[in-house]
């Protein structure tokens, strides 16, 4: 096993030189199980020598090596958890069970030296979800209209090529990195299930079979994207009736017989009555018997089913202003609150609408505490600049896990599960950006814990993919503010979907403003925003627990930065800041355009500190992001200077 992985392809966030500090000592492993021959492996390769006074122990709480070391005094550690401590000038890592001492192996890569230096008590380390996991959407054929990788900005598909499975060595190092991160999941194929990925499922299982033995030495289960009309397209049934009972027998059989190929396979993901798929509405059923029927199926093997809230009219008439896409997930999964197996667990994206730059957190979080909720983010930047701007997704992260949604309860409390859109493809840097890799590691960490300071992630990342010699103040400067600088240049105050149509990059206005996608921003030559309150608007405000119903309710309480996400307002309304809407606009996107500018100016310091070809490519994506940047600028600033006849109180140019 080489410690770069495959030839060509960038080591992120694991070089060699990441663990050269362990490869130099003498490490001892101890126990039995596949992910303990992982460890054992990785030691190996490391090249620790086999001589000498161990430096690093790394065993089982079963062992007798053990023994010593007072484990009672940290407790339980759980699957997945271990316990890190130093004495003696001995590290050691603790752990129950075998997935917990792969935990704690990258735990001691992620100190570098700093694992063996000094002295410290055991700390203990147990991840916060259970399940940390990355979707993919990708798909076996090219798609003619969304390309391979549904919103993948990172070239094709790491697991197909031309329509077969493609060697799998890319995918072994790709369930290395994401082991060292914390996460242990993923779903191989795209939400909106084609034809030929749909057999995945029966005829082709044998492929996901394979990826399955390629990352279950890294401690990652594979899922499966499926589609709920699978008992009529690939069993010829008359009907998918959830409640039907020849539909039930065959979602049994067609598990039992995913079971006998992938023993530990996780379970299905499901996108059902949303945007075209097919879902128990047909059937006249609700979404409880539909997720409970997939459940029924999974349950006797240990599997769970993934049931995705995202559920709305897409298509609406943009005249009926009574419909609020924002509202859907919670009036559609609600009332079901209490109805779903225990192992259905309800997939609810991180805000109401569809991952934009600025959303308040969905309401549906706290509202089903008879459910298990997973909540959705998306590493793939669909309406964060896809991976050509440069844009640090943790702090919205962090933002949105340690929001105070219900009473005495975070996001992150609220959560049973983490799960977000993957942003890999087969680009040799990963991420088609190579600063966007610094999100999938964010993720994985924020999933295991969700407390972590994101920049603090930022720099572990910077540490190990960049080295710790780099100019790490001139990325701190690009990166720590990138999604607000991002936000400025693009959406203002909580307003959403200004972009092209289809394929999302760049501004275009009016460009959902007249379609049936339930995608307003109601500007006119007077105001703009959408009114979501109980009193004059949609009545979304009213699905959130106290305070935040009234919080948003109110036009003087509401955050400057959801205003217009939850209130029409005059342009001269005065924010919380001191300026008006009209005047925010224009600086905001004065400023985020320079601010690109500023962070390209930032780039030039790390010449000749990284690769060459990594400093070309982000030299290139920053390139882009300044151009779009200011097209962003001055599009945003001349539409509302034209509505609104209010000129710039700096006189700077609009056109
Ligand atoms: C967005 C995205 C789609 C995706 C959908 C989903 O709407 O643009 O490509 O299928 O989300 O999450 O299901």
């Amino acid at each position: 096993m080489s410690t770069e992985g495959p030839p060509g392809v960038h080591p992120a966030w694991l070089p060699s030189r990441a663990t050269q500090p362990l490869g130099s000592r003498r490490t001892l492993v101890h126990g039995t199980g596949t992910l303990v021959d992982t460890v054992r492996r990785e030691v190996a390769a490391a090249g620790a020598p086999e001589t000498g006074e161990p430096a690093l122990v790394l065993t089982l709480t079963s062992e007798d090596a053990a023994a010593s070391w007072h484990v009672g005094e940290v407790g339980a550690l759980g699957d997945e958890g271990y316990a890190i401590g130093r004495r003696d000038g001995v590290t050691v890592v603790l752990a129950d069970r075998p997935a917990g001492l792969l935990y704690g192996f990258f735990h001691v890569v992620r100190r570098g030296e700093a694992a063996f230096t000094g002295e410290w008590p055991l700390a203990r380390h147990v991840p916060a979800m259970p399940r940390r996991m990355l979707d993919h959407w990708d798909n076996v054929d090219t798609h003619p209209v969304t390309g391979q990788v549904e919103r993948g900005y990172s070239g094709g598909s790491i697991f197909w090529r031309d329509g077969a499975l493609r060697d799998l060595d890319r995918v072994r190092a790709y369930a290395r990195l994401l082991a060292a991160t914390g996460v242990n999941a993923i779903a191989v194929n795209n939400v909106n299930v084609h034809a030929t990925e749909a057999r995945l499922l029966t005829d082709r299982l044998g492929e996901v079979a394979a990826i399955a033995e390629a990352v279950r030495p890294y401690g990652i289960r594979v899922h499966l994207s499926v589609s709920f009309a699978a008992p009529v397209t690939l069993g010829g049934l008359p009907t998918a009736d959830p409640l039907d009972e020849g539909v039930r027998a065959w979602w049994a059989r067609t598990s039992q017989r995913v079971y006998e190929a992938i023993p530990d396979f996780g379970g299905y993901v499901v996108k059902a009555d949303s945007e075209g798929q097919p879902g128990p509405f047909g059937y006249g059923r609700s979404h409880a018997d539909g997720a409970n029927a997939l459940a029924d199926a999974l349950a006797p093997f240990g599997g769970v089913v993934h049931w995705r809230a995202f559920v709305y009219d897409h298509r609406q008439d943009w005249r009926d202003r009574s419909t609020d896409r924002a509202r859907a997930a919670y009036d559609h999964f609600a009332p079901l609150d209490g109805q779903f197996r225990d192992n259905a667990i309800l997939q609810v994206k991180h805000g109401p609408m569809d991952f934009q730059t600025r959303e308040p957190v969905s309401p549906v979080v706290a509202a089903m505490p008879r459910t298990k909720v997973a909540v959705e983010l998306q590493v793939t930047q669909e309406y964060t600049g896809q991976q050509r701007h440069a844009v640090y997704l943790g702090p919205m992260w962090s933002e949105i896990l340690r929001f105070p949604l219900a009473e005495g309860a975070d996001v992150a409390a609220l959560a049973r599960e983490l799960v977000a859109v993957s942003s890999v493809g087969d680009d040799p840097f990963w991420t088609g950006h190579p600063l966007a890799q610094a999100n999938l590691y964010a993720f994985g960490r924020l999933a295991w814990d969700p407390a972590l300071d994101p920049l603090s992630i930022l720099d572990e990342w910077i540490d190990l993919t960049l080295g710790p010699e780099v100019d790490r103040a001139a990325l701190h400067a690009m990166l720590d503010e990138s999604w607000r600088t991002y936000e400025s240049y693009t959406a203002p105050l909580g307003v959403g979907f200004m972009v092209r149509p289809g394929h999302h990059y760049g501004p275009d206005v009016d460009g959902y403003e007249y379609t049936a996608w339930g995608t307003y921003h109601f500007a006119d030559r007077d105001g703009v925003g959408v009114d979501r309150t109980r009193a004059t608007g949609t009545g979304f405000t009213g699905q959130y627990p106290a305070p935040w119903s009234e919080v948003y309710e109110s036009v003087e309480r509401c955050p400057d930065e959801l205003l217009l996400f939850f209130h029409h307002v005059p342009y001269g309304h005065v924010l919380h800041s001191g300026s008006t809407v009209i005047q925010h606009i224009y600086d905001t996107h004065f400023a985020g355009a320079e601010r690109a500018v500023e962070t390209r100016r930032l780039w030039e310091r790390l010449d000749g500190q990284v690769a060459p070809d990594l400093f070309a490519r982000v030299r290139e994506r920053l390139d882009e992001q300044v151009r779009s940047a200011a097209e962003w600028r001055d599009q945003i600033n001349t539409y509302f200077f034209r509505k609104s006849g209010v000129p710039d109180a700096k006189g700077r140019p609009i056109h």
